[in-house]
């Protein structure tokens, strides 16, 4: 369980040195969108450098890789996987099987002691084709550990002006968050919160950040150290929450039927699994 992750850049020692303080849950090291062209085998190097020998064991240590479609995905994995990463990172996921296929090539390179053991997190909404692969299922893999809506380069594929309006995001992207997170809750695996790229605007965040928890995802990425607080206070459950759910459990505790009462309102077993899933974010 994880509830914030940063992405720092995969070839700057400086920021890679910093996230170790950053407070997040998650680092991801970067070796696509925030990495030039020119400076991807440099990344690679600083990347598995940092795997070994900067970033802490007690943080959870994920890279993102380029995308199937550029043809340096085998490449990334050759640089990065004898470095054990506890994850790969997939951008422009356009559906199940491109989970398999960077499965499949993971296992070219992955240690023999971590066979089957390194994580992906897809991000599953960059493309039109991947959104639409939302809706049909299917995506239950033993690697998948979570699934990440992305924003910005949907945009550009959508060919849409803005992601969001006052304070919302429009309807195409309403659309993408919403899917990403059945999908995600449909293959038990985490829905993850896309990044708020506007860092400087941190009541913005936290107003983002709440709405996601409300609605059900997990965690949020991250792209700034100062955001990572900002996080983990909103998706820390308030004091009346905490009070809700213990009297939720209490209510079951004394009655041995499947509904019971609080305060003049049913409760019956859908309430129990909220309040104990609540119960279990201050557990973590
Ligand atoms: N991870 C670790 N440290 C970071 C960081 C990050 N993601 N973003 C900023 N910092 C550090 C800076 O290096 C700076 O350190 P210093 O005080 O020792 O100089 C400090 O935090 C304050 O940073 P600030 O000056 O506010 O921002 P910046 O102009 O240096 O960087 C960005 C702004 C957006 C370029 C930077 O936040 C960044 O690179 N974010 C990640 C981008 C990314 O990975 N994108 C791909 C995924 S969407
Ligand atoms: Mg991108």
């Amino acid at each position: 369980m994880f509830t914030s992750l940063l992405f720092v850049p995969g070839d700057d020692e400086k920021k890679q040195a910093k996230s170790c303080n950053s407070g997040a849950d998650l680092i991801i090291l970067d070796l696509e969108d925030s990495v030039a062209a020119g400076k991807k085998e440099k990344a690679r190097q600083v990347t598995a450098s940092a795997l070994k020998k900067v970033l802490p064991a007690t943080v959870q240590r994920y890279v993102r890789v380029n995308a199937l479609d550029t043809g340096l995905t085998e490449d990334d994995l050759r640089a990065v996987m004898p470095a054990t990463p506890d994850g790969i990172v997939l951008p422009k996921c356009n559906g199940p099987k491109d989970v398999q296929t960077l499965s499949d090539m993971m296992a070219v390179t992955e240690t023999t002691k971590n066979t089957g053991a390194t994580k992906i997190i897809a991000i599953v909404t960059e493309t039109a084709q991947g959104v639409l692969s939302l809706a049909q299922g299917g995506w239950v893999h033993p690697r998948l550990a979570g699934m990440m809506w992305g924003a910005e380069d949907l945009a550009a594929d959508l060919g849409a002006s803005t992601n969001s309006h006052d304070g919302q995001y429009t309807e195409p992207f309403r659309l993408a968050r919403n899917l990403c997170l059945f999908a995600a809750r449909a293959a038990d695996v985490m829905p993850i919160d896309t990044i708020y790229a506007d860092y400087k605007d941190l009541a913005g965040l936290a107003q983002y950040a709440r709405d996601a928890l409300r609605d059900g995802f997990d965690a949020k990425a991250a792209i700034h150290p100062a955001q990572i607080e900002i996080i983990h206070k909103a998706f820390t459950p308030t004091a009346e929450s905490i009070d809700w759910a213990r009297s939720v459990v209490t209510a079951f505790e004394s009655v041995e039927a499947g509904v019971a009462s609080l305060n003049g309102k049913m409760l019956d077993m859908p309430h129990l699994r909220t309040a104990r899933k609540i119960l279990a974010r201050i557990q973590n």
